[in-house]
Parts: structure tokens; sequence; C-alpha cells
């Protein structure tokens, strides 16, 4: 049906963005145009706190609602078709919340530990502030920031569902002298604002609405972040950078380019068997039938040297 139309019209992507993604990624460029054109697949991140996921799945099963375990999330399971999340088992009780499986995979690169304080950076609606605190209830505190105070009440929100607690921060993550105590994080995880090229599927307007010329803006916002964040991190920290974009420029450029300029960093191998290894980071694309497109990179701050 499509056959004389341009390749990007046919991919139906706008033609700078059909670009973007061929340069980046010419090998699996059409197998992400296809599955950014399907219906994303409903995920959802079984509260560990609540339940194991085996007995959650027995409980959807129950329900008459057809799922399967996630391929690398370990507490993640994948609907077989949508449902509204009222007909989830208790859902109210904060049992599950809905994620898709690649935002679920910060936790573990965090290496989170009882009595840590840690920082969300870009918290905001909460989907891994949620993740990290289940994971790790004895967290010292869990400060989770965003510019945006209107999205911030939904972490609150989230995050009162779940019965878990955390420190809500509305400021800007760029600008630290104006809010921050002085007291070193252990944990820093920044999932940065960003073009969002990886969540197409599930943000169509994307298309519409993102320019080739909000990249460079996004980069150097994401760059300013970074760098303000690194000054919260304790020496021997770990700060996680996460987006849900395609674009190298964002991901392991802007990593790349981090390592440059701070000689107390270094990026860590990301010891897992998901994504795309690059030189800094790991990148998923989004697929058909797996997770969303996202990319990763471990920053550990060197120990500080005794005198
Ligand atoms: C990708 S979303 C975060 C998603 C969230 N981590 C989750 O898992 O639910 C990026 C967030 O960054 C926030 N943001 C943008 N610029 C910021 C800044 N300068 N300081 C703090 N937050 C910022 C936005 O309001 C938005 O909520």
């Amino acid at each position: 049906m499509f056959k004389d139309l341009p390749a990007d019209a046919a991919s139906a992507h706008p033609a700078w963005l059909y670009k973007a993604i061929t340069r980046a990624w010419p090998e699996q460029a059409n197998a992400v145009f296809e599955a950014n054109n399907t219906h994303p697949p409903m995920c959802l991140r079984v509260n560990q706190q609540q339940h194991s996921r085996d007995a959650y799945l027995a409980k959807l099963s129950a329900a008459d609602i057809d799922a399967t375990t996630c391929q690398y999330a370990p507490m993640g399971l994948r609907l077989s078709s949508p449902c509204g999340v009222e007909a989830l088992p208790e859902f109210f009780a904060g049992a599950v919340s809905v994620q898709d499986e690649a935002a679920q995979l910060c936790t573990r690169l965090l290496e989170l530990q009882p009595g840590q304080r840690v920082l969300d950076a870009c918290a905001a609606p909460g989907g891994k502030s949620g993740a990290i605190l289940e994971t790790e209830p004895a967290l010292q505190e869990l400060v989770a920031l965003d510019i945006d105070e209107g999205r911030l009440e939904r972490v609150a929100d989230n995050l009162q569902r779940l019965d878990l607690r955390a420190h809500y921060q509305v400021a800007d993550a760029a600008d630290p002298q104006a809010w921050w105590d002085s007291q070193a994080f252990d944990r820093i995880l920044l999932d940065a604002p960003c073009s969002a090229t990886g969540v197409l599927r599930r943000n169509p307007d994307i298309r519409l609405h993102r320019r080739a010329s909000d990249i460079p803006e996004l980069v150097s916002l994401q760059r300013r972040i970074l760098d303000a964040m690194w000054q919260c991190l304790a020496p021997g920290g770990i700060l996680v950078y996460a987006t849900c974009s395609v674009l190298p420029e964002e991901n392991e450029q802007q990593i790349a380019d981090f390592l440059q300029r701070h000689d107390d960093a270094h990026s860590a191998a990301l010891d897992v068997a998901w994504g795309i290894d690059r030189k800094v980071g790991r990148q998923l694309l989004p697929s058909n039938e797996g997770a969303d497109g996202f990319f990763y990179a471990k920053l550990v701050k060197a120990a500080a040297t005794g005198h």
C-alpha cells in the first residue's frame, strides 16, 4: 500500500527522525520502525514486598488474566492483552504497578543496600522511585526530586498506593545550590529528560511534536544535570544515567563526553544479558515482543584517597 511513498513516510516517522534512527542503527532501523508502529505490551512490576512474581501470576490466572514472565526484569510480567488497572488483583492495595520491562531494569544497576541515601533526580511520575523502594525498603532515605510540582504529586500518590515513603523535593536538579543540604548521596538515578524516541509506540504524539532542533537543547540540559548531580554523589558512589531515547547524542556520546570532563568518573561494564553493548553503557531498542527503547550507563565515582 505504501510502495510509492518516500521511505520516511512509509515508516510513519518524520523525515529527521527516520534519518537519525537509520544513521544510528543501520542494521536494526527497520525493526525499530516496525516496533514503533505496533501496540506496546502492557507490563507489570510485582511489588516484592507483597508477593513473589509466581504468586501474583497465580492471582492473575485465577482472575482469567493471561500473562507471562518478562525475560530480564525479575519482577516483571507481560499481559497477553492490556486491561484496566481495576481488573488487576490487589492493584489498589499496591500489589503491582504498570511499568515496561526496560524501565524496571534500573534497580539492579544501582546496587542498592540498606542504609544508603539515594536520590531519584528526575523522579516523576515515580515509576522508578517505587521500584527502588520495593527492592530496598531499608534505605536511609530516598529523595524523589522533580522540577515539576504537579508531576511530583503523582510520585507521592503512586508511592502512597504502594505504602512506601520518600522525601519529596520540587527543584531544578541542575542547580543543587538551591536545594541540596551538602550531604552526599550514595546512589543517584538520573532518568534524564530526553527525546523519548525509545517509547514512540506508547506516545505517538511525539512524532508530531518533537523537532530535530529539540535534540541539541535536550543534550545540553542533560549535560548540565549530569554535571550538577556528580557533585552530589559520594566518593565511591554510583550514578545510573538512563534515558528512553535511541539517539546516541543523548546516550553513549553524552556519557563519553562526561567522562572526558570528569577524571574521577569511570563507566562500569554492565554485567547483564539485555541490550546492545556500546563503548559506554547499553542500549535497548524497542522490539515487537520485547521492551521499550532505553539506554543505561553506570558511572562510578573514585573513592576518596586517605591522607
Ligand atoms: C523521563 S521523566 C522521569 C520518569 C521517572 N523517572 C519514572 O520512572 O517515572 C523525566 C522527568 O524529568 C523532569 N525534569 C526535567 N527537567 C528537570 C530538571 N532540570 N530538574 C529536575 N527534574 C527535571 C521532568 O519533569 C520529568 O518528570
